[in-house]
């Protein structure tokens, strides 16, 4: 049986607590795993959508180096030394070499994915041509990056409005633009690039589209990560809040147990005890038992009327013989000895015995049995003490009369089922659920093995009894043998 008392609940509530603190720190820890991982994956994403940046540029300044290259080759060949020859020297401010100009780069850049050339004076930041004809004469439009590129250094100026988050506004305003710095240098007639430096040519490339899709690609990888790990974490913590509940489960089942086969353990100890004790009385009591018969005798002739006194020994010493053997029976479990038998004749010798006592009652006993006989292999003297236990308690719960029916059946697999069924007084659920503890009983003359004993019977061959009881309407016990 398990205790259910408050404080053995208590305790083992509290040993369950222990036991479910280490799985406790398994769950934070990993709903702390997966919170770091999740900002491992945010900032692998910022890394690997800064890297793509990187690579953007880097290819774009390559493109716009290569371009400027040739800018300044063709634009030395193809317009300074026809235009000194020509003119004596270079001066943009006369249209003439203007257009001059402006024909040759547009034929450079004509188709090419640019946005503006322009060409700054060699000596002071203003702007001597540019294809967007409204930046020509615009000073200081240059910046630091002229300043180094006049100094013979080629530099790139890098200008972008909006990141990730402006891709949630309807209307982006995304702006991405490479502004690449070179000197503009004389050309050899080896086709090297001299010394002097005659000027600056900016290339300005617009990197919008580019610019928009990394940072797309950004917010992509967030958001599937951010969606990943949403959906991680509701799996884990489902599967936590399960295994938390069956491991809690499991856990109070174990204390449980073990607590039953502590006390288990204790009353076999006791049992033990009690059964030599028990077993020792027995020879003293069967000397009590014949001492006071010879009494008996005696006292007839001695003090006559008197032999009544010698009797009540002998009845006492005789019941508590067979509590005692009783509780030996019940403290030492013997093995059954199976032989084919028919338990119908089993049931019959036991109602028999019982009949001159149901019918000092007024209990009708009435059997059910089908056509065939039920034969298994059975201890008979064993069954016989079941089933007695089982007719004589029905007897004497009927104080009153009544009906006891008997009954037997065949199942499917060999499924033998036997039922007890009396009109008595019934019991209640809580009473019940004791009747097979030992000792309980509410006779003055009963020890409250009887049952006990029938369980122990019936499972040493395989079988299970149960009791379905009504108050005031009666009791059935089933034994039922697979
Ligand atoms: N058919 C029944 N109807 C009502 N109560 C029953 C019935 N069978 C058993 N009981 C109850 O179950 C208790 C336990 O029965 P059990 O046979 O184990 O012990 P007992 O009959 O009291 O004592 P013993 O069998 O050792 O003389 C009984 O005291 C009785 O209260
Ligand atoms: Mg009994």
């Amino acid at each position: 049986m398990i205790p259910t008392d408050n404080g053995h609940n208590k305790s083992v509530r509290q040993r369950r607590d222990v036991g479910l603190q280490s799985f406790t720190l398994v769950k934070y820890f990993s709903f702390f795993a997966l919170g770091a991982i999740l900002i491992f994956t945010m900032i692998l994403s910022w890394i690997i959508s800064n890297n793509a940046k990187v690579v953007m540029l880097k290819q774009s300044e390559d493109y716009s180096l290569l371009l400027a290259g040739n800018i300044n080759q063709q634009v030395f060949r193809r317009f300074v030394l026809p235009a000194v020859v020509r003119y004596g020297r270079i001066a943009l401010r006369n249209p003439d070499q203007f257009g001059y100009l402006d024909k040759i780069v547009s034929e450079i850049v004509q188709g090419l994915d640019i946005d503006s050339v322009t060409i700054y004076d060699s000596k002071e930041n203003v702007v001597s041509y540019s294809t967007l004809p409204e930046l020509v004469g615009k000073r200081d439009r240059g910046g630091i990056e002229y300043e180094r590129a006049r100094e013979g250094g080629t530099n790139s100026r890098f200008i972008y409005s909006g990141s990730m988050w402006s891709l949630l506004s309807a209307d982006p305003q995304i702006s991405c633009q490479l502004r690449t710095f070179i000197p503009f240098r004389q050309v050899r007639e080896s086709g090297e690039a001299g010394e002097a430096i005659m000027g600056v040519i900016e290339i300005a490339k617009d990197l919008s589209k580019d610019y928009t899709a990394i940072l797309k690609l950004q917010a992509r990888i967030m958001i599937v990560s951010a969606v990943v790990m949403l959906v991680l974490f509701l799996v884990l913590r489902v599967i936590v809040l399960r295994a938390g509940n069956i491991l809690e489960r499991r856990m109070v089942d174990r204390i449980r147990l073990k607590e039953q086969l502590d006390k288990t353990e204790q009353l076999a100890h006791l049992g033990t005890m009690v059964a030599t004790v028990s077993h020792e009385i027995k020879s003293p009591l069967g000397i009590v038992r014949s001492t006071a018969e010879i009494l008996k005798k005696r006292i007839v002739k001695v003090a006559p009327g008197n032999e009544n006194l010698a009797q009540i020994i002998v009845d006492e010493t005789g019941r508590l013989n067979t509590i005692v053997t009783e509780f030996l029976d019940f403290a030492r479990p013997q093995q059954p000895k199976l032989k084919e038998r028919n338990l119908q004749q089993i049931l019959d010798r036991a109602i028999d015995f019982t009949r001159s006592m149901a019918d000092k009652q007024e209990v009708e006993i009435e059997t059910g049995y089908p056509g065939e006989a039920i034969v298994r292999e059975v201890d008979e003297d064993m069954l016989y003490r079941a089933f007695l236990n089982i007719i004589l308690n029905a007897i004497q719960a009927m104080e009153a009369g009544g009906k006891l029916q008997v009954e037997t059946w065949q199942g499917d697999h060999g499924k033998t089922t036997i039922s007890f069924r009396d009109n008595g007084p019934g019991m209640s659920e809580e009473k019940a659920a004791q009747v097979f503890e030992p000792f309980f009983t509410d006779k003055t003359k009963g020890t409250g093995l009887g049952l006990a004993i029938t369980k122990n019977i019936v499972e040493e061959h395989g079988g299970e009894i149960r009791v379905e009881s009504r108050e005031h309407e009666g009791t059935r016990f089933v034994i039922i043998f697979p």
